[in-house]
C-alpha cells in the first residue's frame, strides 16, 4: 500500500538518524526559564526552532516578543477553509538541571545509551516538540497535510506560562483554531497508548522566616532566642494533618468531588502501586488513605516542600543558630480551586499559626490554573485511531498530576480544547537527574501523529 501515509512513515523512517542528531542540537541549548543568566539560551533556543518551521517550509514564522521570553510561532494555511486548524502547543524551555553531579553525561551534552538519548529536556519537552514537528516535516515532505497547521511553542512553560495569557489574549485573530494539539504529557507505558484529559494547577510560593538580626552562637543563646529554622519546620509541619490532608483554612472548598463512575474508571488504569514504588524508588507510598494512588496524583489537590534552605549545611559542624530559614512551598490544585485563593489561604495559615517569635514573609512566585478538557473533542477519535494502529491497543484515558498553564489559557482566549498526549514516560526523570527519552516510544511517536493529521482529514 503505497498511499500518503505509508510515504510519510517512509521518510520518517529514512530520516531517523538526522532527527535524532537535530534532536540533540536543540537539547544542547541550556533554555532553562527561570535563571537569568540563561536569556541568551532560552534566545537561541527560539531561533532554532524557529529555524526548523522554516526550513520544513511553514509560513509567516516568528520569534514573537512577549513581557517575558518569547513564543514561536508559525503556519501552513494550505488545506482551506473547509479543513481544520490545529494549534500545535509546545515549549522550548526546561527546568534547571542541579544536582549536576548525579548526571551520567552532562544535562546539555546529550548523549545516547541503549535505546535512551539522555539530557535535560529530552523528554519535557523537547523530545515531544521533536517529535510533532518530525512528523508533520515528514507529510510535507512526500505528500500534502491534509489539515491546516499553526505552532505556538512558549519559553515559560517551566515557570508558570506567566507571559502567555496575555499574549494569546492580544493574538487571538493570529492564533485562531479548532483544537489545540499538545503533547506535552505522557504515556502509562510504552505498550500503552495514553491520553490526558485532566491536569492538575499550581500555585507556588516562597516562604522567609527571620529571627535573630545575624547568626548567632547556640550556646549564647539558644533557648531564649526561637531558632529560625524550627519556627519553619513546625510551621511546615502544620500544613498536613495524620491522614495527610492540608490544613489550610478553606483549602478543600472548592474541590470538585470525583463521581463514583469517575473513581470507578480510574481504578480500572493499570497503575500499581509495585510500579509506582518501582519508579520512585521510596520505600512506601504515602497520601491520603481514602484515596488511590492514581487519585492522589491526578485528581486530589497536594502541598509540598519543594525545597528549605537555612543555617550551616556544609561539611562539619558549626553551633550556629541561623537568622532566617526559607522553604519553596508549591500546591498542585484540581477544579475548581484557584491559586490565587489558594495563595490567601497559605497567608491566612501563616497569620493564625506563626508565633510572635519570629517575623515571616510570603510571596507568590507563580500559578497555574487546572485544567479538565473535553472528551469529546474533534481530535479524540483521529488520535485514539492513530494509537491503535500504531500500538495494536486504544488508548486509556488518565488525568495527569503535572500542570500547563496554557491549556486553561487556550480554552478561555480561543474557546479551543486541548488534546493532551505525549511519548514521555513515568521513569523518563523529568525535573530530576539522568533524564531520558525512550527512542522505540518516540518514534511509535511520530508514526502516531502522522496517522493522527491523515486521519483528521475531512
Ligand atoms: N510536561 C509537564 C507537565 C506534565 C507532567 C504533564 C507530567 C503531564 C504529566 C510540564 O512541562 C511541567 O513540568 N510543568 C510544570 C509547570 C509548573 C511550573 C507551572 C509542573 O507541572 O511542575
Ligand atoms: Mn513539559
Amino acid at each position: 500500500m503505497n498511499d500518503s501515509r505509508t510515504l510519510a512513515i517512509e521518510y520518517a523512517r529514512q530520516n531517523r538518524e538526522r532527527f535524532l542528531k537535530e534532536l540533540m542540537e536543540w537539547v544542547a541549548i541550556p533554555s532553562i526559564s527561570t535563571s537569568p543568566e540563561h536569556k541568551q539560551d532560552i534566545q537561541r533556543a527560539a531561533e532554532w526552532v524557529a529555524g526548523q518551521l522554516q526550513a520544513m517550509g511553514m509560513e509567516n514564522v516568528q520569534v514573537m516578543p512577549t513581557g517575558g521570553h518569547p513564543v514561536v510561532y508559525g503556519e501552513w494555511l494550505g488545506a482551506g477553509k473547509s479543513a481544520p486548524t490545529i494549534l500545535i502547543y509546545g515549549h522550548y524551555d526546561v527546568q534547571p538541571a542541579d544536582p549536576l553531579e548525579l548526571w551520567d553525561n552532562p544535562p546539555f551534552e546529550p548523549a545516547q545509551r541503549g535505546e535512551y538519548l539522555y539530557g535535560r529536556g529530552m523528554s519535557d519537552m523537547k523530545g515531544q516538540v521533536m517529535a510533532s514537528l518530525k512528523a508533520v516535516e515528514s507529510i510535507v515532505r512526500s505528500g500534502t497535510l491534509p489539515v491546516n497547521v499553526k505552532w505556538l511553542i512558549e519559553g515559560e512553560e517551566e515557570v508558570g506560562s506567566e507571559h502567555l495569557g496575555e499574549f494569546i489574549q492580544t493574538h487571538k485573530d493570529l492564533l485562531a483554531c479548532d483544537l489545540s494539539l499538545n503533547p506535552d504529557s505522557g504515556m502509562m507505558s510504552p505498550t500503552q497508548p495514553t491520553i490526558t484529559y485532566a491536569l492538575r494547577g499550581l500555585m507556588y510560593a516562597e516562604i522567609r522566616v527571620y529571627g535573630p538580626k545575624r547568626d548567632l552562637h547556640s550556646g549564647l543563646f539558644g533557648g531564649a532566642v526561637h531558632n529560625p529554622a524550627q519556627a519553619l519546620a513546625e510551621l511546615i509541619a502544620g500544613m498536613h494533618d495524620e491522614n495527610g490532608r492540608v490544613t489550610l483554612p478553606g483549602f478543600y472548598d472548592k474541590v470538585r468531588p470525583l463521581s463514583p463512575e469517575e473513581r470507578a474508571d480510574l481504578a480500572r488504569l493499570p497503575i500499581s502501586d509495585q510500579a509506582l514504588l518501582q519508579q520512585t524508588g521510596a520505600p512506601a507510598l504515602w497520601g491520603e488513605p481514602e484515596y488511590l494512588p492514581v487519585e492522589r496524583i491526578g485528581a486530589r489537590p497536594t502541598l509540598e516542600v519543594n525545597g528549605l534552605l537555612s543555617g550551616f549545611t556544609g561539611e562539619g559542624s558549626k553551633t550556629v543558630l541561623p537568622a532566617w530559614a526559607m522553604a519553596k512551598i508549591s500546591c498542585r490544585l484540581v477544579p475548581d480551586q484557584t491559586p490565587e485563593e489558594t495563595f490567601r489561604q497559605l497567608v491566612a495559615y501563616l497569620e493564625a499559626k506563626a508565633p510572635a517569635s519570629i517575623r515571616w514573609e510570603v510571596r507568590n512566585l507563580h500559578n497555574a490554573r487546572p485544567a479538565i478538557t473535553d472528551r469529546n473533542n474533534i481530535g479524540i477519535q483521529a488520535l485514539s485511531r492513530a494509537m491503535q494502529t500504531v500500538w495494536g491497543i486504544p488508548p486509556l484515558f488518565k488525568r495527569e498530576g503535572g500542570s500547563i498553564g496554557a491549556v486553561v489559557f487556550i480554552q478561555k482566549g480561543l474557546g479551543a480544547e486541548s488534546l493532551l498526549t505525549g511519548f514521555g514516560l513515568p521513569d523518563d526523570n523529568v525535573h530530576s537527574p539522568n533524564e531520558k527519552l525512550h527512542l522505540p516510544t518516540w518514534e511509535k511517536g511520530i508514526e502516531a501523529l502522522i496517522h493522527f493529521f491523515y486521519n483528521l482529514k475531512p
